[in-house]
């Protein structure tokens, strides 16, 4: 079974054909075939963020040419595509458009099923096809630019949230933050760049919720610790701007490393899966191995080139729903997408209609 996945949420077109051997035993995990990206951040880069129609539009010029690219690259042709899958959400309705549009329109001209699938199920099941892939259950930390969930994961499509952020996610923390030091969008790596070579003891930052006794996180408190940090600092900003980054990161990845502690005692599960864009962190990384390692906890993440968003995650997602008979892939070509699509419910469109 071939499946060709198409993810075109936000600032990123990813294309990726996945495969999957149908008598194969269920726990055998598909394979990725080929994965081709290309990234709007130097488009959006001028206006300081994401701009939801300039996105759109540039999905439908990436999209085909991509599709072009994996399928030379896995030696495969259009008509062996067996399934199309899409993001079907959530993200920007006018770019989830496109591929939900191009992903429909392939289907009906090569006459195979398609199925829509969860963006953030996506990045949960990313890890699946890494070199050492997790078993199910297990705890999974969802770390991107718009969510930040600590969930249970039972199996495909068996979630259940334990906490989330109730207002910034972690990434938009990073991203905030980082624009208040002048580093551009989006700022996550570049702020975790910088963070390297300053003090993350130098100023002390809020870590708000640490002691909430729930596993809820707030990060809004954070960009504002930071700018009233910076207003300080005035002329001096610019010689401690490497602390300050090191210090922001600190307190961002010790209230993700202990809530996602506490999520391990509170489930009594042994297992963690980091997921999304922020799970690329290296030294959110580096604490979540060592407080594993001491607790001999199991810690997975997905290859660094599958953290942020990608067409593999959506073609593993489709494969894995298939796979576990979760879902079908179907033929009626009337597809609508989900800006708004909270994880937990997922099934709702995804199972067989
Ligand atoms: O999962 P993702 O690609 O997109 C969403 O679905 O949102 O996550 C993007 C987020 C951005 O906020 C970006 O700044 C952050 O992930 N990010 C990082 C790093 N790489 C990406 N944040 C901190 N450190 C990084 N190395
Ligand atoms: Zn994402």
């Amino acid at each position: 079974m071939l499946i060709l996945g198409i993810e075109s949420s936000c600032d990123e077109t990813g294309v990726a054909l996945v495969a999957w051997d149908e008598s194969a035993p269920p726990e055998q995990v598909p394979r990725l075939l080929a994965h081709a990206l290309y990234s709007q951040v130097a488009m959006h880069e001028a206006y300081g963020g994401v701009v939801p129609e300039l996105a759109s539009r540039d999905h439908i010029r990436r999209v085909l040419p991509l599709t072009e690219d994996v399928l030379q690259e896995a030696q495969r042709t259009l008509q062996d595509i067996d399934v199309v899958a899409f993001t079907r959400g959530p993200g920007l309705a006018g770019a989830l458009l496109v591929g939900a549009g191009v992903a429909c329109a392939l289907g009906a001209a090569l006459q195979r099923p398609v199925l829509g699938v969860h963006h953030l199920e996506g990045h949960l099941l990313s890890p699946f096809l890494s070199q050492d892939p997790p078993q199910f259950p297990f705890v999974a930390l969802l770390v991107s630019g718009g969510h930040t969930q600590l969930m249970q994961v039972n199996a495909v499509g068996d979630y259940r949230v334990l906490g989330e952020t109730i207002d910034d996610a972690a990434g938009e923390a990073f991203d905030k933050s980082a624009k208040l030091l002048g580093l551009g969008y989006p700022g996550g790596p570049a702020l975790s760049r910088l963070a390297e070579s300053g003090n993350p003891t130098a100023f002390k930052l809020p870590r708000p919720l640490l002691h909430s006794g729930d596993l809820d996180f707030s990060f809004a408190g954070l960009k504002t610790a930071v700018m009233t940090q910076a207003r300080k600092l005035g002329e001096d900003l610019p010689a401690r701007r490497a602390d300050l980054a090191a210090s922001t990161q600190a307190a961002i990845v010790d209230v993700l490393v202990r809530k996602s502690m506490q999520a391990l005692d509170a489930t009594g599960m042994r297992r963690l899966v980091v997921a999304g864009g922020v799970g690329a962190n290296r030294a959110l990384r580096e604490q979540l191995n060592a407080a594993c390692q001491q607790r001999g906890v199991r810690v997975h993440y997905p290859e660094l080139a599958l953290c942020t968003d990608n067409g593999a995650m959506i073609a593993l997602s489709a494969a894995m729903r298939l796979q576990s008979g979760r879902s079908q892939a179907h033929d009626d070509y009337a597809f609508d997408v989900r800006p708004r699509w909270p994880l937990d419910q997922v099934d709702e469109g995804l199972t067989a209609p």
